[in-house]
């Protein structure tokens, strides 16, 4: 952990900058020189932190030694921040100073007003600074004397090191395996067997490589040994290696031991690969590189490219290995085999196998209950389960079963030594910065579905990772996201449903045991405290992350002695107040999370939090408004308001938070407006709603939106009339590199100003998600012209036409919502060209991506109009070829589906709340035989016509029952 903590520190070193202080404080700065000092200190203490992190385990005194070091560490990126933050504050007053010069005198507003806790002349400054200055000088004179004392331990140099110190070795595996020992994974068994005998090879190479990948102690050796010993693959090869490569990739032992007797004494890669190549000539061979870890794609192509010429048709290699990018850079994603949790059921064969096999019937039955709940805690981990399983082998009386059952699992030895063996091999192979943010999730509960963004946030408020990051390095967020991803560290993905993205995950609880365990001091959990118990409670000096956990109504209860915490969150509590002195003793905080509780107001002091960079008070339903001294938390990074729904209006000078990149304030409804200071926030990247209220001229407006660099997504809420078109222009949204835009007119009553509005809302034309709400005028102008736009969505308009949509030839989703004044959706929906007035028949084709339609609540829709009147027999239309999935709901009136809709490739078929289609088609019909090949129809079965009555669990597949999600995202606004 000291490893990790420290590399991340030396970056920041090393990007410190010196400049804005100057003018009067130039006599203080020697604060330059010492922080190279520091640093180069810090370098050396580096190299002999892996020895000091291996002996702290056995070695009191080296523990010691590594917690000052720690906690100097800590304080030295604090007192960085405390001068970055100083030059941020000049930043903002040297804007403000800016602002006011163009502003007449007499509106002059008085920016700096709120800030008197930063109130500080040119003198004050000056102390300030120095005293900062002195700050960094006495951490370096400490650093100094660590650096003194570590000569007393005489680590091992890492460069100088003669003999690396140890890092868990993995036992080295062999092909035997004990088959009636073994249970499940029956398929994964069929399936890999089946890849080895049967003769398809690819591409005309006669050799295919599988890889089996799956987190540490899933039983990918164990499924491997299980097929290499099968019978059938023992006699289909001419020959078989098994070779165990675990850490280091090394070409030369590798083909040695394919060589076998065979194998040379030479040390010299050609001659070996050479012998090889020899050994295995012609001969049809099964090769399994058991726990593969490199991805070094020139060392792997030194073996395979030989093994890929020698070897007779029908050769495979089976790779076990933990991380996804080998199974890339092997190229054989294709036949990839994913393990996953076993069965709890399978889980406890292993289980009574193990513990119980030796005992008589009574006993068995004695423990079998309580078997049962041990098994729950191995969450299908076939390793955790056997060491349970053993540990208790020999565990005869009752109370010995549940003291295994009520302790922590990390707590059992037996678990830390074997369990975790596996997790630490893939803990040591990661960067230094990834550990960091591996480590952040203890801060959660188990079973938190970790939000891609969110998380990334939180690692870059701890100053894991930075804003810039190092792409190359791998230290931008989603690389280490991505990459903890692949090392089976996170599980159970959501994608997004617009680009596949992975966009939350969740860890596996032996995962999550594993990280509270390395993180024992630094990360807390604590659950049920209140404000009488709390003053009891004294935190451990170490402690820097604290979670709490059901607090219940009342103050915010913080133990004693917390004044080192960086992160403060809690969950499921319901905190009504928090007493300013409290809160003032944190500040080191980094990170405060209060989302979810009933806090009606936020102490002013919290401004004095300087470090905070990522403020959470979502779901806060009584909070009515923020204190003004938010404003001067200058390294504030992101700001949740979700669904604080009490909350009027943002503070006046939100304008100087000017590192602020995130800003959610979506389901404020009692938000009438945000203060025009938001268009100074150049850093601005995200605003989930852009509220405009062009009756206010003090409230923010469209055109403010020029200056901000908003990108990804974001909802335009135009609350008023007044707003005019050329306000609008001078947003240039088109300029803004947005892929999902919502724009909705919450109170336009005057249609042509509407459309006006709309046409000037043209967007960048990357565009590829649109929602358009509440719009009473034509379609825009610039409809015609986006190429990109994937996903579309109308909603509440109050047009009889439908445009041309057939046109959009990227459109994958239309959802059509609310349209009350569309009667008929013609034949010119399909947007195609009328083929009896034309001359030259060219095919077309008529929405050639879309794969889900939804027609949604259109009360007026009759007719749905086919093409057959329209068309020439020998034109060549092509109507929806990739159509999957149709839902039509709550659309009272609409007769018949066109036919043109049986010859798309229809998955789903989903019809609730129309009566008159459902009565079409109802089972036994003769219209039913009409959709009766499309795979998943939901139709509810019809009562006669007088108990008109929907029975909504009638669907010939409930599990394809799924409403639009928009129904439960949007229900605010509608
Ligand atoms: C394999 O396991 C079974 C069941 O535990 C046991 O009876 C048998 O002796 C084992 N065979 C060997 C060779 O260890
Ligand atoms: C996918 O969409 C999400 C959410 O809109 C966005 O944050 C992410 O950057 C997108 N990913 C890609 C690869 O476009
Ligand atoms: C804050 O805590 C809540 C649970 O109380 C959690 O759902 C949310 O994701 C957290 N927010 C951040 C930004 O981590």
């Amino acid at each position: 952990m000291a490893d990790a903590l420290i590399s991340v520190l030396l970056e920041r070193l090393a990007s410190t900058t010196y400049e804005y202080i100057g003018g009067g404080v130039k006599l203080v700065l020697n604060v330059k020189e010492d922080v190279e000092k520091f640093t180069q200190t810090l370098r050396v203490i580096q190299a002999v932190l892996e020895d000091a992190e291996q002996r702290q385990v056995t070695d009191q005194a080296v523990k010691i030694w590594l917690d000052e070091l720690k906690d100097i560490s800590y304080q030295m990126g604090d007192a960085l921040d405390e001068w970055n933050t100083a030059i941020l504050k000049q930043q903002v007053e040297k804007q403000e100073r800016e602002q006011n010069a163009l502003v007449p005198p007499n509106k002059k507003v008085c920016f700096s007003s709120f800030s008197r806790c930063f109130c500080f002349g040119q003198v004050s400054r000056v102390i300030h600074h120095h005293k900062i200055a002195q700050k960094i000088q006495g951490l370096n004179d400490r650093l100094t004397e660590i650096y003194e004392e570590r000569k007393k331990y005489q680590f091992l140099h890492k460069e100088l090191g003669i003999q690396q110190p140890q890092q868990p070795q993995r036992p080295p595996t062999a092909s035997y395996v004990n088959m009636s020992e073994i249970f499940g994974r029956e398929n994964e068994k069929k399936v890999l067997i089946t890849k080895l005998l049967t003769d398809s090879s690819e591409g005309g190479k006669g050799l295919l490589i599988i890889p089996i990948v799956g987190m540490g102690g899933m039983g990918k050796t164990t499924l491997t040994q299980l097929a290499y010993n099968d019978d059938r693959v023992k006699s289909h090869f001419d020959m078989r290696k098994w070779v165990c490569v675990s850490d280091t990739f090394d070409e030369i032992k590798i083909a040695k031991a394919i060589s076998g007797d065979d194998a040379p004494s030479s040390n010299e890669l050609d001659y070996v690969l050479e012998c090889m190549s020899k050994s295995i000539q012609g001969k049809r061979f099964l090769l399994v590189l058991d726990d593969v870890w490199t991805h070094h794609q020139k060392k792997w192509e030194q073996i395979e490219i030989p093994l890929i010429q020698s070897g007779a048709k029908g050769s495979r290699i089976v790779v076990t290995t933990r991380i996804h990018e080998v199974a890339s850079m092997m190229r054989a994603k294709a036949h990839m085999i994913n393990l996953g949790e076993l069965s709890e059921q399978i889980c406890l064969s292993i289980f009574n196998h193990m513990a119980l096999s030796d005992r008589d019937v009574h006993q068995s039955k004695v423990f079998g209950d309580i078997s049962k709940e041990i098994v729950k805690k191995c969450k299908g981990l076939p390793l955790a389960t056997k060491t349970l399983g053993s540990l208790m082998q020999n565990k005869r009386t009752m109370r010995e079963w549940k003291e295994v059952l009520n302790s922590k699992i990390w707590d059992l030895e037996k678990v830390e030594q074997e369990v975790f063996q596996p997790l630490f091999l893939s803990y040591y192979d990661l960067a230094p910065t990834i550990k960091c943010c591996l480590l952040y999730c203890a801060t959660f509960p188990k079973d938190y579905e970790f939000e891609r963004d969110d998380l990334i946030n939180l690692w870059m408020a701890q100053g894991y990772i930075n804003l810039r990051g190092n792409k190359d390095k791998g230290t931008t967020g989603d690389t280490v996201f991505d990459n903890l991803v692949a090392r089976s560290f996170f599980q159970e993905f959501e994608k997004h449903p617009k680009n596949g993205t992975i966009t939350s995950c969740k860890m596996h609880d032996i995962v999550h045991d594993f990280v509270q365990f390395l993180t024992t001091n630094e990360c807390l959990i604590i659950d049920h405290v209140d404000c009488a118990t709390s003053e009891s409670k004294v935190l451990g000096d170490k402690v820097r992350h604290l979670t709490l956990r059901y607090v219940p109504q009342g103050p915010l209860p913080l133990p004693y002695n917390c004044k080192k915490l960086r992160t403060l969150a809690t969950f499921d509590s319901r905190i009504t107040t928090i007493d300013p002195n409290l809160i003032l003793q944190l500040k080191c905080l980094r990170t405060l999370n209060l989302s979810g509780n009933s806090i009606k107001e936020l102490p002013e002091v919290i401004g004095e939090l300087i470090h905070l960079r990522n403020i959470d008070l979502s779901h806060n339903r009584h909070l009515k408004k923020l204190p003004d001294t938010i404003c001067g938390l200058y390294n504030l990074f992101t700001l949740c308001l979700f669904k604080c729904s009490k909350l009027k209006k943002l503070p006046e000078n939100i304008g100087n938070l000017i590192n602020l990149k995130h800003l959610y304030v979506e389901e404020c409804s009692d938000l009438e407006s945000l203060p025009r200071g938001i268009g100074r926030l150049t850093s601005l990247r995200t605003l989930d709603v852009f509220l405009c209220d062009g009756d206010k001229e003090e409230a923010l407006q469209v055109g403010d939106m020029k200056n901000l660099n908003l990108e990804g997504s974001l909802e335009i809420l135009l609350v008023a009339d007044a707003t005019d078109k050329s306000e609008v222009e001078r947003a240039q949204l088109w300029e803004k590199k947005l892929f999902d835009l919502t724009i909705d007119f919450k109170r336009q009553t005057n249609s042509i100003s509407s459309v006006e509005i709309l046409n000037a809302l043209r967007p960048h034309p990357d565009l590829e998600s649109l929602e358009i709400w509440n719009h009473n005028g034509p379609w825009p102008n610039w409809i015609q012209s986006f190429h990109n736009l994937r996903f579309l969505t109308v909603c509440r308009w109050t047009v009889c036409e439908l445009w041309p949509l057939g046109k959009l030839e990227s459109l994958e989703t239309l959802t059509l919502w609310g349209m009350v004044g569309v009667k008929k959706v013609g034949v010119e929906f399909l947007g195609l060209e009328d083929q009896t007035s034309f001359r030259v028949r060219s095919p077309q084709i008529s929405f050639p991506k879309l794969k889900k339609l939804t027609f949604h609540n259109m009360c007026k829709w009759e007719e749905w109009e086919g093409v057959e009147d329209w068309t020439k027999e020998d034109s060549e239309i092509t109507i929806m070829p990739c159509l999957s999935e149709l839902r039509i709901v709550d659309c009272a009136l609409v007769k018949a589906l066109p036919e043109f809709l049986f010859k798309t490739p229809l998955q789903t078929l989903d019809i609730l709340d129309s009566w008159t289609l459902l009565e079409r088609y109802q089972h036994g019909n003769r219209e039913w035989a009409e959709i009766s090949h499309i795979p998943n129809i939901c139709i509810p079965r019809m009562l006669p016509r007088r108990q008109w009555k929907v029975s909504q669990d009638f669907c010939y597949d409930p599990k394809h029952l799924h409403f639009p999600q928009m129904m439960v995202t949007r229900s605010a606004h509608l």
